[in-house]
């Protein structure tokens, strides 16, 4: 069994689409099979751009309601809030003195800004210091594996840097330099539009937890081969939108059978989009009454937290035993005895 970690910030508005079910979603259940997960919502990395408390509160509460509604089955899984563990805060302060400066200049989101011209004023320390937060989450559980998108790259390393420099500062390595681990396939899902990434704020989503009416309507709308007019043209299957989800929802032989007779003219996209809604439907089925079975039980919610929360110290704990002892912070007062 490996030790795996991941975090998830409660950006956007903290709902999750059929993109992040096959990107990080899906791949945390797949790890979850054999190994040892921790997974967190990164509350308080989302300050850095969220500072309102009600829109925070309720990104979290619908993230972790999404999260849960999807994962099912939590056996080998640690499910926890990032802000219910203090030390991941206490190990960003210690981590601080042997994080360089130029370390964190040359980390991208920081960098973008500049680019854009922002002025140093309007950048706040939160946003400078993230992989500082972020190497903290990681190093705190010792994981092998940290399941991150193909933008997180750079903070996997600079955890890593910052890592072996704490390791070399203070002589033991208390530290394990943790592996990214970002597979191709889950890198990217295209959203309805079959041009950009699928998200929310560019309007481009197939939602999964959204009443029918809406699923549908998203459905209907996604882009399929602009070069067919007549539901008897030749249709094309590359870059069709429909298919390509199709092909994650869909049953196999049903699918294939659907790509001969859209390509020979023989089938209207709206037969293909109905078998879409319907595929989605099914394949989501449990996750949609598990999360209508969640939004009225808090108290199994807050139970989750808790327990994650408590396992998540226990580990945590002890990294930071191991920091504290060996920086020469035992609050012991041997001076005096
Ligand atoms: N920065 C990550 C993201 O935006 C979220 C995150 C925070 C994270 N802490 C982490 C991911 C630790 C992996 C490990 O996606």
């Amino acid at each position: 069994m490996k030790r795996i970690l991941s975090g998830i910030t409660p950006s956007g508005d903290g709902s999750l689409h059929i993109g992040n079910y096959l990107g990080m979603v899906r791949q945390s259940k797949e790890l979850a099979k054999d190994n040892e997960c921790f997974l967190f919502i990164a509350d308080l990395h989302a300050l850095t751009t969220i500072q309102n408390k009600e829109q925070l509160q309720k990104n979290v509460e619908t993230l972790i309601l999404n999260e849960l509604a999807l994962l099912g089955d939590l056996e080998n899984i640690t499910f926890f809030r990032q802000s219910d563990v203090p030390y991941h805060t206490e190990l960003q302060t210690i981590l601080n003195n042997v994080t360089p400066l130029g370390l964190l200049r040359r980390a991208h989101a920081y960098k973008d800004k500049l680019e854009k011209n922002i002025e140093l004023d309007d950048i706040n320390m939160g946003l400078f210091c993230y992989p500082v937060l972020m190497a903290a989450d990681i190093l705190l559980y010792k994981p092998d594996l940290v399941p991150v998108g193909k933008d997180q790259k750079q903070h996997i390393e600079i955890t890593r840097d910052i890592a072996q420099r704490f390791n070399k500062t203070f002589k033991k390595d208390v530290f394990k330099l943790p592996e990214g681990y970002i597979p191709e396939q889950v890198a990217t899902v295209l959203g309805t539009d079959g041009k950009r990434k699928m998200s929310k704020s560019l309007g481009n989503i197939i939602s999964i937890f959204e009443d029918e009416t809406v699923i549908r309507k998203q459905v209907m709308g996604t882009y399929t081969d602009p070069l067919r007019i007549h539901a008897t043209d030749p249709g094309h299957i590359e870059g069709n939108m429909v298919f390509s989800y199709l092909d994650y929802f869909g049953e196999k032989k049903k699918v294939d059978e659907l790509k001969q007779l859209y390509t020979e003219g023989k089938i209207p996209d709206i037969e293909v989009k109905n078998y879409l809604y319907q595929s989605l439907m099914k394949f989501f089925k449990e996750e949609r009454e598990r999360y209508k079975e969640l939004s009225n039980n808090p108290d199994h919610i807050r139970d989750i937290l808790r327990k994650g929360a408590e396992r998540a110290r226990e580990v945590s704990g002890k990294t930071m035993d191991e920091v504290y002892s060996i920086i020469g912070i035992t609050n012991s007062y041997s001076i005096a005895e």
